[in-house]
């Protein structure tokens, strides 16, 4: 089925076929390194949700889920550093390997923040799964065990990505019109 891009969408970026295929091969990699594990996903909401069901559904193992809801971007489009967990984790997580779930990683400072934050309850192993990620513009060193796109620094929207809440549930990636950015300047 064909459809035709949402109208405020300027151009697809990542195709709906594009993600699926990549999320296939990450899901394969996460279950043959998690064979003999117990394996909590935490997804970073709202962002990863979308990815984070599909990515889970693909791994073949007896996997737990818990997330956690962070702001770091208040109504503007560029990272402050400045993280405010709005949600904690449910559970504890001292002992256990987790893998933490990010939609995109643009300078890096909000997984670094949940790293530093969840590396101190002393997990037996951490690690991160992003299906995005924009070259060149991390401002620490990163370490991502699970990559998954390497895009431009644009801003995309789609597939849990939103902007102002928006777009969302579109099943691609995609960029936005200029027009659909309203009175704001776009963002990059
Ligand atoms: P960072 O802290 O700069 O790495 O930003 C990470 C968060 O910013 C992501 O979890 C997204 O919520 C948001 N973000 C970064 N780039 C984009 C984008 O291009 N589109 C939509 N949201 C983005
Ligand atoms: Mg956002």
């Amino acid at each position: 089925m064909t459809q035709d891009p949402h109208p405020d969408i300027e151009k697809v970026l990542i195709s709906a076929d594009d993600i699926d295929e990549m999320i296939a091969r990450l899901a394969k990699q996460i279950t043959e390194d998690y064979r003999d594990k117990d394996l909590l996903l935490v997804g970073v909401l709202k962002g990863a949700f979308v990815f984070m069901a599909d990515l889970a559904r693909g791994i073949d193992l007896p996997i737990e889920f818990d997330f956690m809801a962070v702001s770091s971007y208040g109504s503007a489009t560029k990272s402050s550093g400045v993280v405010r967990i709005m949600k904690d984790l449910d559970y504890e997580i001292t002992g256990r390997h987790v893998l933490l779930i990010e939609d995109i990683i643009d300078s890096g400072l909000t997984i670094n923040y949940l790293l530093r934050y969840l590396e101190a309850r002393q997990p037996a192993s951490l690690e991160i799964c992003s299906l995005f990620w924009k070259k060149g513009e991390q401002a620490v060193p990163m370490e991502v065990k699970y990559p998954g796109f390497e895009i431009p620094p644009v801003f995309i929207v789609g597939y849990g990505l939103d902007y102002a809440e928006k777009y969302r549930n579109l099943p691609y990636i995609g960029v936005l019109k200029p027009s659909a950015y309203g009175a704001e300047p776009p963002p990059e």
